[in-house]
């Protein structure tokens, strides 16, 4: 796909509910154990909302973060996109709340959902938009609470997922500063019976209807299923956004998955021949944030210095619908508030040995 201007990302963030629900906490709703939860998924503790926490609060939370990295205002956002399968309400949309918070007074907003997949789908619709020159500055979020669609009497699924939200900002490039290298997109809607959350839309209670008392509106999963399907998925691609973007998977430097499940991210990386220290992965501490996942778990790598720079990475979703998806990004993006940090330090030094 030829662009009329290039892309990049200049600023990633996070907003994390601050309750922490460890694997021993579950012990005490389930018939589970901390062994088994790591051993089969990989995961220690996740991030739950409080009742007080939204959808719309951790959106808001992660963007001013990503503004903040990126060394901008909110003002200077040309188009907001929020990636969301459990939003506070069918309408307003999150993305015209964020827009209002951050003061983006001029940029369209609007949700889209892709599950977990989500937040891959928003960065190439940011891109396209960026690219044919309609926007300059695209703000792209990622947010999912499955904490409140969860039966939290049912093992198979309420120790999997995590609450939060992630955050990316697309800066326009010239084409020959191109820094997003390629997206690919896929979905089978075959799969849609293998994981979903029934009775959160108008297909029930029907009109004229007496509701049962009981309406089951919990997160159902093949979970086998979706194993399989993940494992096959990632590495395809991986593989197709890479070609898409002329390189080979040996350019990559990091993989940053969708944080699901730590066996999947390291059957993936098997297949594709990339070594532990290629993957990126937070899954241990914040489970499975659904489309929130990719940002969260890079912006922590960041925050830690574990991501070297410039570096080549391969963002990879997948998810309900079924949803697949991958980004290949030259990351050159600097925490702005670590330079600004760094330059004050010097200045300090450097007056702190001068003579007046
Ligand atoms: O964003 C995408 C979201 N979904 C996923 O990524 C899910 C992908 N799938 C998976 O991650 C794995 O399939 C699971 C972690 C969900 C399950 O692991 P598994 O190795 O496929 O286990 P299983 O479902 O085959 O269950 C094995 C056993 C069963 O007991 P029996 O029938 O063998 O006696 C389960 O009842 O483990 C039992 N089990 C548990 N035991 C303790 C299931 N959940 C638990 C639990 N604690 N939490």
């Amino acid at each position: 796909m030829q662009f009329a201007y290039g892309a990049r990302i200049i600023g990633v963030g996070a907003g994390l509910p601050s309750s922490i629900v460890t694997n021993e906490d579950l012990t005490k709703l389930v018939d589970t154990s901390d062994e088994w939860i790591k051993t089969r998924t990989g995961i220690s503790a996740r991030r739950i909302v409080k009742d007080h926490e939204t959808a719309t609060g951790l959106a808001i939370e992660a963007a001013k973060d990503a503004l903040a990295f990126a060394g901008i205002g909110g003002d200077t956002i040309d188009l907001v996109i929020v990636a969301t399968s459990t939003p506070d309400n069918l309408y307003p949309s999150t993305a015209c709340q964020v827009q209002a918070a951050i003061g983006a007074h001029r940029a369209p907003s609007f949700d889209m959902e892709a599950a977990c997949t989500g937040i891959v789908y928003a960065i190439s619709v940011g891109q396209q938009f960026i690219g044919s020159g309609t926007y300059k500055r695209v703000l792209v979020v990622g947010v999912d609470i499955h904490s409140r669609f969860l039966d939290w009497e049912d093992r198979n699924t309420c120790i999997l997922f995590g609450d939060g939200a992630g955050a990316f900002i697309l800066e326009q490039t010239e084409k020959n500063d191109n820094e997003m290298l390629a997206t690919y997109l896929q979905a089978d809607g075959n799969g849609a019976h293998l994981l979903w959350i029934p009775n959160t839309g108008t297909q029930y209670p029907h009109a004229g209807v007496e509701p049962p008392k009981t309406v089951q509106r919990h997160l159902q999963m093949n979970g086998r299923a979706i194993y399989e399907f993940a494992v096959n998925a990632v590495p395809e691609a991986v593989r197709q956004a890479t070609e898409a973007a002329g390189i080979s998977v040996d350019d990559i430097d990091y993989m940053v998955p969708h944080q699901a499940n730590i066996r999947i991210i390291r059957a993936a990386a098997d297949r594709l021949g990339l070594s532990e220290d290629q993957i990126i992965t937070n899954v241990e501490e914040m489970g499975n944030t659904s489309a929130a996942s990719i940002p969260i778990a890079l912006w922590q790598a960041i925050s830690r210095g574990e991501v070297k720079i410039p570096s080549m990475l391969c963002l990879v979703g997948f998810g309900g619908g079924l949803t697949w998806g991958s980004a290949v990004v030259r990351w050159t993006a600097v925490d702005q508030r670590l330079s600004q940090s760094r330059k004050e330090t010097a200045g300090a030094t450097a007056g702190a040995g001068s003579v007046d």
